[in-house]
């Protein structure tokens, strides 16, 4: 059995290959009386649109979305949305001799092994080309959290780049979409594009860490046990392509600590109970604890690569399989909005959820 369908109430389902005539994404559960356009939803897409600089791919998707359903006089009806974008820069001469061949790092291999056939060319359905479909289902979400909770807010960034790390004590917000890297540092810039410049230049790539944080999430979001808000979150980003790993607050760092410098202590507030410190990532027992929602995971380097790598194709015979095409030396840029889209679907899930099973209750402190 294969799965494209994620989300609990808010329940998005992706549908499409890289060199079909289109993919988009099935958004149902979608509360009605949103304002919704596509206006608003191609800002997300622009974002994560490939050939906007040379620390990207050159294809040129110019990735415009339509609603096709689910939107009448500028509002949502509350029936399924279906979102459809057309892909208009396949290339499939870019990727004839992989017909036979399974790329190292890609997943021919086991889409063949799995199904018996695949659509070779761009990786079909694996491509990352699918997380555009996610990101208008993204713009959907925001949308409507625009509307729930106007005080929340979603921001993804690089915190890593093969050796160069963001300096934390450098952070600039109002930087992040300034630059190709999603970079909250503009004094890193020029170092990170000689780096990653470089790479390309020796035909490689490099691999990247991605921080995505939700800022004014309301407390009392996530489902325990089996719908925590990180165990959603978590599986929401590691189905990201090339996602390897992913962390909640202090993440693996929290092996390292004592419990004294891990303990969030807690004060009580003027407007309630507040944190001292936020190791958790704002989420307690998977629930949101009000304080930020801190996300981070790592992503693999592109590999999709000029120097040769050896592998072996369908007939089980050794090959050498060089990666033509347009490809992203770091495929942890692209990824930024695609978290951010993804955590958006998350968070406003698990709203609706607590909605539902709550009606807002919560309990009483002071
Ligand atoms: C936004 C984005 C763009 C990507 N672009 C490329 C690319 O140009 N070339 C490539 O080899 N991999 C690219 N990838 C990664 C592959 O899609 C991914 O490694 C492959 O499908 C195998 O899946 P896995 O790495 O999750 O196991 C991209 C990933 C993301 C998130």
């Amino acid at each position: 059995m294969s799965y494209n369908t994620f989300g609990h109430m808010f329940r998005v389902t992706t549908w499409g290959e890289s060199h079909g005539p289109a993919l988009g994404a099935t958004v149902d559960g979608c509360p009605p009386g949103i304002e919704l356009s596509e206006a608003f939803i191609q800002v997300f897409l622009d974002r994560r649109r490939p050939g906007q600089s040379k620390m990207t791919t050159q294809r040129q998707e110019p990735d415009r979305v339509r609603i096709l359903s689910g939107v009448f006089e500028g509002r949502t009806t509350g029936t399924p949305i279906q979102l459809m974008i057309e892909n208009t820069d396949q290339r499939s001469k870019d990727y004839g001799e992989i017909a036979r061949q399974f790329r190292p790092g890609h997943a021919d291999i086991t889409y063949h092994q799995k199904y018996g056939i695949r659509d070779y060319r761009g990786g079909g359905r694996s491509s990352a080309r699918e997380t555009a479909a996610r990101v208008a289902a993204g713009g959907v979400a925001q949308a409507v959290l625009k509307a729930l909770v106007p005080e929340l807010t979603i921001t993804g960034y690089m915190v890593q780049m093969g050796e160069k790390h963001l300096d934390r004590a450098k952070f600039d917000a109002g930087e992040i979409l300034n630059n190709p890297f999603f970079l909250p540092d503009a004094g890193a810039v020029e170092e990170w594009t000689e780096y990653l410049s470089a790479l390309r230049k020796a035909q490689n790539s490099v691999g990247a860490a991605v921080e995505v944080v939700a800022t004014g999430c309301p407390a009392g979001l996530g489902a325990p046990i089996y719908a925590k808000m990180d165990s959603d979150l978590a599986a929401a980003m590691m189905t990201i392509n090339a996602v390897k790993g992913v962390e909640i607050g202090e993440g693996m760092a929290a092996a390292a600590l004592t419990g004294t410098e891990n303990a969030d202590e807690i004060v009580m507030g003027p407007n309630g109970p507040e944190f001292l410190s936020n190791h958790a990532g704002g989420i307690l027992g998977g629930i949101t604890t009000g304080q930020p929602i801190v996300v981070r995971f790592s992503v693999k380097p592109t590999s999709s690569i000029l120097t040769p790598r050896r592998s072996i194709n369908t007939a089980g015979e050794a090959v050498e399989v060089v990666t033509q095409g347009r490809h992203d030396p770091c495929v942890g840029i692209r990824a930024v909005p695609v978290a951010e889209a993804m955590m958006a679907c998350v968070i406003l899930d698990h709203l609706l959820m607590d909605r539902a099973q709550t009606g807002g209750q919560r309990g009483q402190i002071g």
